[in-house]
């Protein structure tokens, strides 16, 4: 190929897995999206039988293309690092053969990063984003899974679609010996392990596939699960989130330890509304110290100590309405056992918790 000037150096990263009748127009496609730019096409393909390989190497002669089969592996996420660890662009893409992403997209989505920054995503989740055909199954499941990273990697919130899988980034903001993909979101370890994160996300139409099949199933389903696992493992969320609990539970201690004390000692009596009120303060009080000092040490950058405990203590207070709440709608509603409905109605204060705190009170 061509040398190519120092700024404008595209590596387009498309893993295929039996992709025979969509590799020739979106090849076609991608040389009239990319007219103008330098860029080369790296197929990786785990060993298709379907003749692929061949449809690519008589490409070649007429685009900037190439192909990298790997014979021993399977899987989307291993691929995509594999073609970001042999190829050398300033910038890479990563994007499905199948045609869902349609290439007509290319030009806004590094024209973002041209214009600075450092990732672009493809997002079906941004206004004038979205998916072409889809069963309301897999929309409430891909909301769902968005949902789920949201919540359980704050950093990802302020991104809509971190589950897409039509993305550009600098080469430079990312070591691709720490990515480490369990199944298929290779986006969300790049959102999670890249050095700078300034992401702009580019709309576009998730297209019905027109050929082929997808390889979606169940496994990779659970796999995304771990991938989230571990990923909290690693970027120290997990000990958050179990520190976060552990707070939690000694709340409730103070709590029933405070009413004890008023009523006993104190004087109050147990019917009497104001020692519940208390024994509820101040176990937020102490809660919201504990937090503040070891489970979000690092996070404390929105207001002064003062401020932080007054939206702490709004958020608990709401969460120990919507506990109430839950209670009385699957007890009192629905006639489920009284212990699992006040089971049930802890998780959801405690979900509700942890996210509106991380959201608004340590972000
Ligand atoms: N090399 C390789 N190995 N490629 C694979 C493999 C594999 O094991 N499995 C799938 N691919 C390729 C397919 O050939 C296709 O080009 C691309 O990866 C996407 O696979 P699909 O099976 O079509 O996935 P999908 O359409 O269900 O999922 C897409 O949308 C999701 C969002 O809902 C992907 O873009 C996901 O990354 C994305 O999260
Ligand atoms: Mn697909």
């Amino acid at each position: 190929m061509a040398s190519v000037p120092e700024n404008n150096n595209y590596s387009i990263i498309i893993p295929t897995y039996h992709e025979r009748d969509n590799i020739s127009p979106l090849i076609e496609r991608i040389a009239d999206a990319m007219a103008g730019r330098d860029y080369e096409i790296v197929i990786v393909d785990d060993n298709s039988r379907d003749g692929t390989y061949d449809i690519v190497k008589k490409l070649s002669s007429s685009y900037p293309v190439r192909i990298i089969v790997r014979e021993n592996e399977r899987g989307l996420g291993s691929a995509v690092v594999h073609g970001i660890k042999n190829t050398q662009g300033k910038r890479v893409v990563v994007m499905d053969a199948d045609l869902q992403h349609p290439p007509e997209v290319l030009p806004s989505l590094v024209g973002k990063i041209e214009g600075g920054a450092d990732i672009a995503v493809g997002s079906r989740y941004v206004p004038g984003g979205g998916c072409e055909g889809w069963s309301r199954t897999r929309k409430i499941i891909s909301a769902g899974a968005g949902a789920i990273a949201h919540i359980f990697l704050p950093s990802t919130r302020n991104i809509k679609d971190p589950m897409s899988g039509f993305f550009a980034f600098r080469r430079d903001i990312v070591d691709p010996e720490k990515l480490n993909p369990i199944g298929y979101k290779i986006l969300l370890e790049i959102l999670m392990e890249a050095k700078s994160r300034n992401v702009a996300e580019v709309p576009f139409t998730f297209v019905s596939r027109s050929a082929g099949e997808s390889k979606l199933n169940a496994r990779q389903q659970i796999d995304y699960l771990k991938h989230i696992f571990d990923l909290m493992k690693r970027k120290g969320e997990l000990l958050r989130f179990i520190r976060f609990c552990l707070v939690g539970a000694s709340g409730v201690g103070v709590n029933i330890g405070v009413f004890a004390l008023l009523t006993r000692l104190g004087g109050m009596n147990e019917s009497d509304f104001l020692a519940l009120a208390i024994a509820i303060e101040i176990s937020i009080i102490t809660n919201f110290t504990l937090n503040d000092f070891f489970t979000f040490r690092d996070r404390r950058s929105s207001g002064c100590f003062l401020l932080r405990l007054l939206k702490f203590n709004v958020i608990c207070l709401a969460g120990a309405g919507i506990q109430t709440g839950v209670y009385a709608l699957l007890y009192h509603g629905l006639g489920i056992y009284d212990l699992l409905s006040d089971f049930i109605g802890i998780i959801v204060a405690m979900i509700w918790n942890y996210l509106l705190n991380t959201w608004i009170t340590w972000h």
